[in-house]
């Protein structure tokens, strides 16, 4: 990891290339011991926009993680220096750590009640507010608006699946993938990483990737396939993606449980679960061990959404689907993990095979029209079709076929 010279705009200075290589993207990092960086992340936010003073504060706000490191559990009003010793203990180093625990878990992890533990996670979530890190309780919907035309979104390598997602996938939300074996989830999550190594000018999040893979479907030389196809560096773009392969359920919540640190160690703004429902499913087969398989899949998945809210991130899960034999209208197939997945994921996206080519659509969404795109699956990882590249101009804001409905 850590060689991104080739993934940055190449109109930066040599300063600014240096920082970047350091510490990520220069405009979201600020170090105090760096006053080179320290100048830059400033410049850089003011010009974000010159004129609007909110629009700095917001600059700001979606600067990301930089700020955190400034800031100490014990700046946490409430927490004193024994809380902050049993918090070590517990592995959670940082405010940010803090901010993502599950309640359950922490009152388990410092031996405290759950009030307890619930109050130290509200106090340190405060004071990522207090510091503009975290978006205050209340904001007005026109600044609501604002901030999210200014999320960044990362290309899935189709420009029909992008507009699917009105842009791309979304930062600061879980997308979940779900579809039957061979519907193309490890392909989008293979394309992914080659994307979000680039510029954000390309469609890009300029950052890491990581791939935690349960399947073991990761494919390092696809990866250089993709690249290749799409005319970019295979040997950059591979440093940039950090892989885990995961090979059970608890190593799994593992990873989720100590993500953020992986998050700041790799740079990364994109996060790929591929899949977060194999290695559960395997273990917790029984009808009786149901209910405490879906309690350890709410937590990890509201982990990874406090994951993705706090650090700014896009998080990409993908899910298997199971046969509903009840269904007597429509596809008697449905996503596996039940509710619990489904409610914690922003948006929802149900792949299917048609015949050589894939149907992706968009199942569930806070604001995302109902559509179905088609898409193919080449050497350049995901792709657009011939057909629908001419069809193009016809299209409205989402391609909505309705044979499939
Ligand atoms: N290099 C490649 N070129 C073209 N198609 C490929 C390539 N690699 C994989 N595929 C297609 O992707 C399919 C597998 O999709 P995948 O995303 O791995 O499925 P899943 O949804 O089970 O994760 C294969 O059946 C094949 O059609
Ligand atoms: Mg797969």
């Amino acid at each position: 990891m850590g060689d991104k010279k080739s993934v940055n705009s190449t109109n930066h200075s040599q300063v600014e290339m240096d920082n970047t290589f350091k510490k990520g993207k220069a405009d979201d990092t600020v170090s105090p011991d760096d006053k080179v960086s320290e100048n830059l992340s400033s410049e850089t936010r003011i010009n974000v926009d010159e004129d609007e003073e909110s629009s700095k504060t917001e600059a700001t706000e979606l600067a990301g993680t930089t700020e955190l490191l400034d800031l100490e559990i014990q700046d946490i009003e409430g927490i004193g220096p024994s809380t902050t010793k049993k918090l070590r203990e517990a592995g959670i180093l940082s405010v940010m750590d803090l901010a993502v625990a599950g309640v359950e878990d922490l009152a388990v992890d410092i031996n405290s009640t759950k009030d307890s533990a619930a109050s130290f996670i509200m106090a340190a979530q405060k004071l990522l507010r207090e510091s503009n890190i975290l978006e205050k309780e209340f904001i007005t919907a026109e600044a609501a608006l604002r901030k999210r035309r200014s999320l960044l979104r990362c290309s899935t390598g189709s420009g029909v699946l992008d507009e699917l997602f009105l842009g791309g996938i979304e930062t600061q939300a879980v997308t979940e993938f779900y579809g039957e074996f061979g519907s193309g989830k490890s392909q989008i999550c293979h394309t992914l990483c080659i994307t979000a190594g680039q510029p954000v000018e390309s469609g890009g999040l300029d950052s890491g990737v990581i791939y935690v893979d349960t399947e073991g479907t990761f494919r390092p030389e696809r990866l250089e396939q993709i690249a290749r196809e799409r005319g970019v560096d295979p040997l950059h773009a591979l440093k940039n993606v950090a892989v885990c392969k995961v090979y059970n359920s608890s190593h799994l919540e593992l990873i989720v449980k100590n993500l953020g640190k992986y998050v700041d160690d790799y740079k990364a703004k994109l996060v790929i679960i591929d899949s977060i429902i194999s290695l559960h499913r395997a273990e917790f087969a029984g009808r009786g061990t149901l209910a405490d398989r879906q309690q350890r899949l709410n937590s990890i998945m509201h982990k990874l959404l406090r994951i993705a809210e706090i650090y700014n991130i896009a998080l990409v899960v993908t899910n298997q689907v199971q046969s509903a034999p009840d269904t007597f209208f429509g596809d008697p197939t449905r996503p596996t993990g039940g509710n619990v997945i489904g409610h914690a994921s922003t948006y929802r996206v149900y792949l299917k095979k048609s015949g050589e080519n894939r149907i992706a659509r968009m199942v569930d969404s806070p604001y995302h029209p109902y559509g179905d795109v088609r898409f193919t699956v080449n050497e350049k990882g995901v792709d657009d079709l011939e057909e629908e590249l001419k069809k193009g101009s016809k299209r409205g804001k989402v391609g909505v076929s309705k044979e499939d409905n």
